[in-house]
């Protein structure tokens, strides 16, 4: 894909003629997330089909203060000249959460000639959000959103985008998308649930306000909500009208959520192992790949960053081995120590890798497709252990109904007790959109009292 290089464009593109000319017409996009779409994991999402990806939000507020230059580096480190760098980390958007339209400005000013697009964040459901103003917490005042918005359309050199969460009515969700294109939104990514959504009442996106917003504005849109399998993509596509998806957790889980989608999801090689291995890799594999990347950059990477991901690629086996679990967790976060951090991580990953490979061989002679299981609460297709895979939790309807049909007061489950250990506070922190919640993609609310598995779930194939 062609992308302009050093300075920022000098003619401005809109809408579709951005989407085609700049991003090059993608279709799956990395979302934005805290701490998680860093520098290290978005090359690592481009090696595995990852076409447009999000910086994590930046707090315009905070970064508008040149003098806060910690601040700066670690949400977007200038000096290391690799963030935003035209031949390995474009196309990106760097989005920014913001109140004041001066601060946004003047802080959209300092990336601008480093990235495709400024995005602003209308989505974070979180307390922090509600304290700071900002987020889906602007949601009720359209004339600030409007003013931030047209003050980047007006200003930048480079589109702005918007991300922001449905209302309860199609009718005002259309409104509000609608108000967002006036303003000057060159792209608008729809994330399909409300702003209550989040916590124990995530639920599912609701595709069909997706499509409506599609239907009503002339910008393209981006559907967020419910992607896990690379089946899920195709279902979404169809069901909003969308040009593209974007993935935040089911991408989190298994970064190669977008590698080798071109194959024909009905060809009959489908679930061969080969197919299966470029869809779901194994774990240990992805994570040392991350780890490399990590340490071949510049750029320092968070700690408390690389160990969120890596507890994610390697949930699977984590649930196994036990001991791993607690020796991952246990490596001290010292930034000052970075170099120790990130062997301690490194040899927790080799020996997974060991464990894994003994695993994989002890199953030697059956095939892949013969290894998948269905998780018993949710009803969801399970991968053999060793390969990268999105991670259900069940609903609160969802385990009450298992634990009726198996006459239990509790649930034992991998599933269930132990998020805690896995999902560090700071990282259930960081989840701003409800990503610490259970999704079924396009499985019905009452779906989810009982235990039969809706042959339509798209979640079924893997
Ligand atoms: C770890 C994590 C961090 C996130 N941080 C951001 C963020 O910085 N900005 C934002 O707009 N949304 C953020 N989100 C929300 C996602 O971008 C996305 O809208 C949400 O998770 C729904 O998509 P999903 O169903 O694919 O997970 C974050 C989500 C996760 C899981």
């Amino acid at each position: 894909m062609q992308v302009e290089t050093g300075p920022a464009p000098s003619r401005k593109l809109g809408g579709y003629q951005f989407y085609r000319e700049v991003l090059g017409s993608p279709k799956y996009i990395v979302a934005p997330m805290v701490d998680q779409s860093e520098l290290a994991w978005r090359r690592l999402s481009r090696r595995y089909g990852a076409q447009v990806i999000y910086s994590p939000m930046i707090n315009a507020k905070i970064f508008v203060d040149s003098t806060n230059k910690t601040y700066r580096k670690a949400n977007f480190d200038l000096m290391s000249g690799e963030e935003g760098d035209p031949t390995t980390d474009r196309p990106l958007i760097v989005q920014f959460c913001a109140n004041d339209a001066e601060q946004l400005l003047e802080s959209a000013k300092v990336i601008e000639n480093h990235c495709d697009a400024i995005d602003l964040n209308l989505g974070c459901p979180q307390d922090i959000a509600k304290r700071g103003r900002y987020g889906s917490f602007l949601q009720d005042d359209w004339d600030l959103i409007y003013k931030l918005i047209n003050t980047l359309h007006v200003n930048l050199s480079i589109p702005v985008t918007a991300k922001f969460r449905v209302f309860p009515t199609v009718e005002k969700t259309v409104e509000y998308a609608k108000m967002l294109e006036r303003a000057g939104a060159q792209v608008l990514t729809c994330h399909g649930r409300l702003r209550e959504q989040r916590g124990q009442n995530t639920g599912l996106a609701d595709w069909d306000k997706i499509r409506a917003v599609k239907e009503a504005v002339s910008v393209p849109v981006f559907a967020n909500g419910n992607i896990l399998y690379q089946s899920d993509i195709d279902a979404c596509l169809k069901a909003t009208g969308a040009d593209a998806v974007m993935s935040a957790e089911g991408q989190l889980y298994n970064p190669a959520l977008f590698a080798g989608i071109e194959h024909p999801i009905d060809s009959p090689s489908y679930d061969s192992d080969e197919q299966i291995l470029i869809r779901h890799p194994r774990h240990a594999d992805l994570a040392l790949e991350y780890l490399e990347i990590v340490k071949n950059l510049k750029t320092t990477t968070s700690v408390s960053g690389i160990k969120g991901h890596l507890f994610k690629i390697m949930r699977p086996g984590l649930v196994k081995e036990q001991d791993l679990r607690e020796k991952l967790g246990k490596v001290k976060i010292s930034p000052k120590n970075m170099k120790e951090c990130i062997q301690a991580y490194v040899d927790v990953c080799n020996e997974m890798k060991k464990r894994m490979e003994l695993a994989e061989n002890q199953a030697a002679g059956t095939s892949l497709k013969d290894l998948i299981t269905v998780e018993p609460i949710t009803g969801i297709k399970m991968m053999p252990h060793w390969l990268a895979q999105p991670y259900f939790r069940p609903s609160a309807e969802q385990k009450k109904a298992y634990a009726l049909a198996h006459a239990q007061s509790t649930i034992s489950s991998d599933t269930t007790s132990e998020d805690a250990p896995l999902t560090s506070k700071r990282h259930l922190d960081e989840m701003p959109e409800g990503a610490e919640q259970t999704k079924r993609p396009r499985i019905e609310p009452e779906t989810l009292n009982t235990l039969t598995i809706p042959s339509a779930s798209s979640a079924m194939v893997v």
